[in-house]
């Protein structure tokens, strides 16, 4: 095993490197240590999820306040099944639609999943990935892993091990470098404890799709403001950049310049991003092109959020995306950034 030190990444390029990795990180996971994994939604920071004082690491690590449950990643059925205490009707519908990939299932938690995992509640939210290094991770170690995104607290989720070794650097000691999520958003997570099933985070898996295979489902948001938070990554703030982050909608480069005045914001340390209307980058500290398809600019938003924070800008102004359907999650994540 590498010794203690600075973050250590292992690259999975090749087979022979993907299976020396995952021996390492299986390894480093049962002894109680924390890593920093690939999922193809964003970067986890993994530990054993029956290990409490191993979950508490990821706490640590993350500068995570306890209230905030983590999600358990599993690979397979019987793996999930033995993390909860009931597996519904419902459950077993969308395991078999969208498992493995993007979806996060909240039930009833199983005696074995401590309290840290699940921030003291009844319930716990479980995940069978699509990545193939957690897959074979999580069959290595025979255990389930929570992880949450591998990012300091209310920081954006990182796509890449280079975001994870910039946001968490010396608090994690392993990462694996699994390559660009190919999703690029969190996951889904629906609460299965409720009637109708309820929406807790929108993700890549829609509503429309999870309404197909369950029929009947809620999307309310109106108790975001409650407390205690049915889920506590729905604070309005989050997934932000250090930058100061707009979403607007413009028709030309005037128009644009006239409202970054308007609000008093510098257009020479002002970074656009736009996706259909693409304005002169006279003036402007930058402008980029995000692909006007919701599953390209999934995949696209946080590392070029990443990148144009790293520029140093005092804002970044995004293209305003519609809020409906394959959209909604990308617009969710937008509107937490700029709260
Ligand atoms: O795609 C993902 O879900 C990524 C990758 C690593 O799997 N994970 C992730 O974890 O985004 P995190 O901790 O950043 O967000 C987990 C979300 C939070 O909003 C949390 O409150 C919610 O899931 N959550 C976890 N367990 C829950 C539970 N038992 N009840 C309600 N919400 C829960
Ligand atoms: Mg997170």
């Amino acid at each position: 095993m590498h010794p203690a030190g600075p973050p250590y990444v292992l690259p999975t390029h090749t087979p022979s490197l993907f299976r020396s990795a995952v021996v390492e990180a299986a390894a480093r996971l049962r002894a109680g240590d924390i890593v920093a994994v690939p999922t193809e939604t964003v970067y986890g920071l993994a530990a054993d999820a029956r290990n409490a004082v191993a979950v508490a690491k990821i706490f640590a690590a993350k500068g995570r306040p306890a209230h905030n449950p983590v999600i358990v990643h599993v690979a397979g059925g019987d793996l999930a099944r033995a993390c909860v205490a009931t597996w519904p009707a419902t459950a077993e519908r969308l395991a078999r639609a969208f498992w493995p990939g993007p979806l996060t299932l909240v039930l009833p938690k199983a005696a074995d999943i401590p309290e840290v995992v699940t921030a003291g509640g009844p319930t716990v939210g479980i995940r069978w990935p699509r990545h193939p290094f957690m897959q074979a991770l999580i069959t290595e170690c025979g255990c389930p892993l929570a992880a949450p995104s591998a990012n300091a607290a209310n920081q954006l989720s990182p796509t890449t091990a280079g975001h994870v070794q910039r946001s968490l650097g010396a608090s994690v000691p392993l990462i694996v470098d699994g390559g660009s999520c190919a999703v690029g958003l969190e996951s889904t997570v629906v609460d299965l404890t409720v009637e109708p099933p309820r929406v807790l985070r929108p993700g890549m898996v829609t509503a429309a799709a999870l309404r197909d295979v369950l029929g009947a489902l809620s999307t309310d948001r109106s108790a975001e403001g409650d407390s205690p938070r049915r889920s506590p990554g729905q604070l309005p703030r989050h997934y932000a950049p250090r930058a100061r982050l707009l979403v607007n909608r413009w028709t030309d480069s005037a128009e644009l310049l006239a409202w970054l005045n308007g609000r008093h914001l510098t257009a020479a340390t002002t970074y656009v991003l736009a996706h259909t209307h693409l304005p002169s980058p006279e003036g402007l500290a930058g402008v980029s092109l995000v692909p006007y398809d919701p599953e390209a600019f999934a995949r696209a938003l946080y590392a070029e959020l990443h990148r144009v924070d790293a520029l140093g800008v005092d804002a970044i102004v995004v293209e305003a995306v519609p809020e409906e359907g394959e959209w909604a999650a990308i617009a969710d994540r937008l509107r937490r950034a700029a709260a």
